[in-house]
């Protein structure tokens, strides 16, 4: 048996965890900067990059205190290396070669896009490849063919805001605290989702890309009209359960209705669902009942596994298997790689 550590310091989570080549989780470590961000409605980059200096190596300790493992017990470590924010990426990616340096270990590179998709076959217990892939996070909103856990394809993604962005700007714009996902899920319980008729951008066109800046617009010119510098005062309670009702309920139309055409032009009957926005219970509920009526196989996983964290980077055991290592010169792709084979 071979355990692997993993790290992921993608954006704001400092992770770190342990895992067997047998995908048993022996620890899972998430230190959350969510609350050093709360105030800029935001993540500021070089504050996750500081905080994660910081938080790395304890990260690192309590993950092999839990796993009840010394670091010569260790066979191999991975890391994120891409897609994210370059400062965070490179704490994470020094700490990794520091431990591959130090104790002569092999590295993998795990590509944070595809290792939330991994997060459903970790949920499943079973095997989920061939299927269709789709990311919602703060950072991304994307579609992927995924063959085997190896071989992803893109097969669109969003010309401008990934989903979860839209929320955090959302709820911002609402005065709801960061971030904005929980908030405005939260919100929308009380509000009523036809009570704006916000666009669903893209819904129509038979191109597999999302968009959500307009809708963001459209949330915003419901509290101030095109040209009004500020917002025109507070905003009553209802008025922003029901914007957040009806922001929430076109972001999950425009969700659901490309991952079914993407299932449909693929032919693929096997939806994994991963990134922050999958912890969204309206839109756990919509695809399940789609899916559902189509035979379409769903796979979400638990509100733990949704979010950042280091375990679903355990996608990391199929590359040690498939001989897929890393020179220690190896870099951070902060960007999205188009070709995620890569
Ligand atoms: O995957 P993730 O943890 O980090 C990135 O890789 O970006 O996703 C974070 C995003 C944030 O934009 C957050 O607002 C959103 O996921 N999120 C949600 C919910 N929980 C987190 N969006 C909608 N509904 C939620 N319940
Ligand atoms: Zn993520």
């Amino acid at each position: 048996m071979k355990n692997l550590l993993i790290l992921e310091t993608t954006c704001d989570e400092t992770a770190a965890a342990v895992v067997t080549d047998g995908l048993e989780v022996l620890a899972s470590v998430v230190a959350s900067q969510e609350h050093l961000h709360e105030r800029f409605g935001g993540v500021v980059p070089e504050i996750a990059s500081r905080a994660h200096m910081e938080r790395i190596l304890p990260v690192i300790d309590e993950a092999l205190k839990r796993a009840r493992l010394r670091v010569d017990q260790l066979d191999a470590v991975a890391v994120a290396n891409t897609p994210g924010l370059a400062g965070s990426l490179l704490v994470g990616l020094a700490a990794a070669k520091a431990l591959c340096l130090a104790r002569g270990l092999p590295l993998i590179a795990v590509n944070h896009l595809q290792a939330h998709i991994y997060a459903c076959r970790l949920a499943a217990g079973q095997e989920v490849f061939p299927c269709l892939g789709l990311i919602v996070s703060g950072g991304h909103t994307s579609l992927y063919r995924c063959a085997t856990p190896l071989d992803f394809e893109l097969l669109g993604g969003t010309i401008d805001d990934a989903a979860g962005e839209a929320f955090d700007k959302v709820a911002s714009l609402l005065g709801l605290p960061f971030p904005g996902g929980p908030s405005i899920e939260r919100a929308a319980k009380r509000g009523n989702p036809r009570a704006h008729a916000l666009p669903r951008p893209l819904v129509d066109s038979d191109r597999l890309d999302f968009s959500f800046s307009g809708l963001k617009t459209a949330v915003r010119y419901r509290l101030a009209p095109p040209g009004a510098v500020a917002m025109t005062g507070p905003v009553d309670e209802q008025t922003v359960a029901d914007l957040a009702a009806s922001f929430q309920e076109a972001v999950v139309d425009c969700l659901v209705a490309k991952a079914l055409l993407a299932a449909e032009r693929t032919g693929l009957c096997v939806l994994c669902v991963g990134g922050g926005v999958a912890a969204n219970s309206r839109l756990r509920g919509r695809l399940a009942e789609e899916t559902k009526r189509r035979g379409i196989a769903l796979y979400i996983p638990p509100l733990a596994l949704c979010t950042d964290n280091a375990v679903m980077g355990a996608i990391a055991v199929e590359r040690l298997k498939a001989g897929l290592t890393e020179p220690l010169d190896l870099d951070v792709y902060p960007g999205l790689v188009r070709d995620a084979k890569k």
